[in-house]
């Protein structure tokens, strides 16, 4: 693969940027004719947050913020990101869950050069889906993500949702010690079982906030899991929530239930109907509290729930038609004491296949290759008793059925694959480009759970 020279920071002074605040400034200067245009100029660099109290951790951020600055536009209106990367390693940008040209994508060596420090990348794609997206590096992920290069991307419906407010929620659970200092972001023991997770949990940065709503008002919440690792088994105890779009992608209004998982990557956007002043509803993972949800007196008129969302325009699937590809999901046992000095580890594989993230060629051999156009049924098959929340970018998925539960089909980017699981999911080919498959247990994806799907 070919790309163009890179451009170095040093140039931007040619280009009259205004100054490169912390947050995003608005610096393009032309608008194009028809589409309406949301411009960011969004910096990584490193910044000091008290995530311990009382102690400063150097974290790396987007937009002077980790979790990042939250990047906002509407459905099918352009998004242009001038990133900045002031931080002393290389980076890209990977847009979850947005369905964009292949130029677009932040994969290094796949669909771009790493962006070396002291140098910029502008990312410019139309945002064809609304819902609740998020971004983050593809490149030295368990470190770069690990560190705060996380931020969320929310995508306006075209018309009004019928929600007066919203929250945006980015789970996190940082690798840090008592004193702030970062621990090891991946442990061979862990990433050869379910990845090695953070030790302080955070809502936006802070760990068990109390976050004030409005009494009776219905709010949307939008919960994003920007983890490295783990899965949040969400539960609002207590509160008349209901289940308003996965991922991304609206669903027939439904109650919360008991409990919800969340895995690395995923996204769920709830309506919640505030209690009243001063009662406090516990947002938990499990048994544990993330954070406490506090009605405010409010002198709004209680809202109504609002209708279902509109449905993003995905191809649907021809099911009868398609096409059924195997992918299997499996442990390796490979153990890193027995890997000559160097070598990077591999304790998981698709199909035979370990992806080596050293290898910056690995995307020539894809390990699938699909009719532009065409539509798929994949079956997924996870051999191993951990779970892994299988993403694929560029395509969005019907999730169609499990032999482990019911679903009620819907389209989605990732799905929290269960131990022992095997599920079947369909999609129509209609993005080309070479898009990468992988777990987004971040410890599971270096360690070889990857793989490029081209579509031709
Ligand atoms: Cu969240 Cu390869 O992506
Ligand atoms: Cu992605
Ligand atoms: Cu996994």
């Amino acid at each position: 693969m070919s790309f163009t020279r890179r451009q170095i920071l040093g140039g931007l002074a040619a280009l009259g940027v205004a100054g490169l605040g912390a947050s995003g400034v608005r610096y393009w200067l032309g608008r194009p004719e028809n589409v309406a245009t949301h411009d960011y100029e969004l910096i990584a660099a490193p910044l000091d947050v008290e995530l311990v109290p009382g102690h400063m951790t150097t974290a790396w951020a987007y937009g002077g913020q980790a979790p990042g600055l939250e990047l906002r536009c509407r459905q099918g209106e352009r998004l242009r990101v001038r990133f900045i990367n002031k931080l002393d390693v290389s980076t890209t940008i990977h847009w979850h869950g947005i369905r964009l040209p292949l130029a677009m994508d932040g994969v290094p060596y796949v669909s771009q050069l790493p962006v070396l420090p002291g140098e910029y990348f502008d990312y410019d794609f139309i945002t064809p889906d609304a819902g609740s997206y998020w971004y983050h590096p593809h490149l030295g992920s368990s470190e770069q993500l690990g560190r705060g290069l996380v931020g969320p991307l929310i995508v306006d419906e075209r018309e009004p949702s019928g929600f007066a407010h919203e929250r945006t929620l980015c789970l996190k659970s940082w690798h840090l010690d008592e004193q702030g200092a970062f621990t090891a972001f991946s442990v061979p023991r862990d990433a050869a079982r379910g990845g090695t997770p953070g030790r302080l949990s955070t809502i936006n940065g802070v760990h068990a906030p109390t976050l004030d709503l409005p009494a009776g008002e219905v709010v949307r919440l939008r919960l994003l899991n920007l983890d490295n690792t783990l899965t949040y088994r969400l539960n609002l105890p207590g509160a008349d929530a209901r289940i308003y779009a996965l991922d991304g992608n609206p669903v027939a209004p439904r109650p919360l239930g008991k409990e919800y998982w969340l895995g690395p990557g995923m996204r769920i956007d709830l309506a919640l109907r505030v209690p009243a002043a001063g009662i406090e509803l516990p947002l938990r993972n499990g048994p544990l509290r993330l954070a406490t949800l506090r009605g405010q007196a409010s002198d709004a008129t209680p809202g109504e729930w609002p209708a279902a969302l509109p449905a993003n325009p995905v191809s649907e699937p021809d099911v009868e038609g398609a096409q059924t590809l195997r992918f299997n999901f499996e442990w390796t046992a490979t153990l890193a004491e027995n890997l000559p000095a160097g070598a990077k580890a591999s304790y998981w594989q698709i199909n035979g296949k370990a992806w080596d993230i050293a290898d910056k060629n690995c995307a020539d051999k894809p390990i699938a290759s699909l009719e532009l156009g065409k539509s798929y049924i994949f079956e997924l098959r996870n051999m191993a008793q951990y779970q892994h929340p299988i993403h694929l970018h560029g395509l969005s998925f019907k999730v169609l059925s499990s032999n482990r539960h019911s679903v009620i089909p819907y389209f989605t980017d990732t799905y929290l694959l269960g131990k022992n699981e095997v599920a079947r999911i369909a999609l129509v080919a209609d993005n080309p480009g070479v898009w990468m498959f992988h777990c987004h247990v971040i410890d599971h994806m270096e360690t070889g759970l990857m793989a490029a799907i081209e579509v031709v």
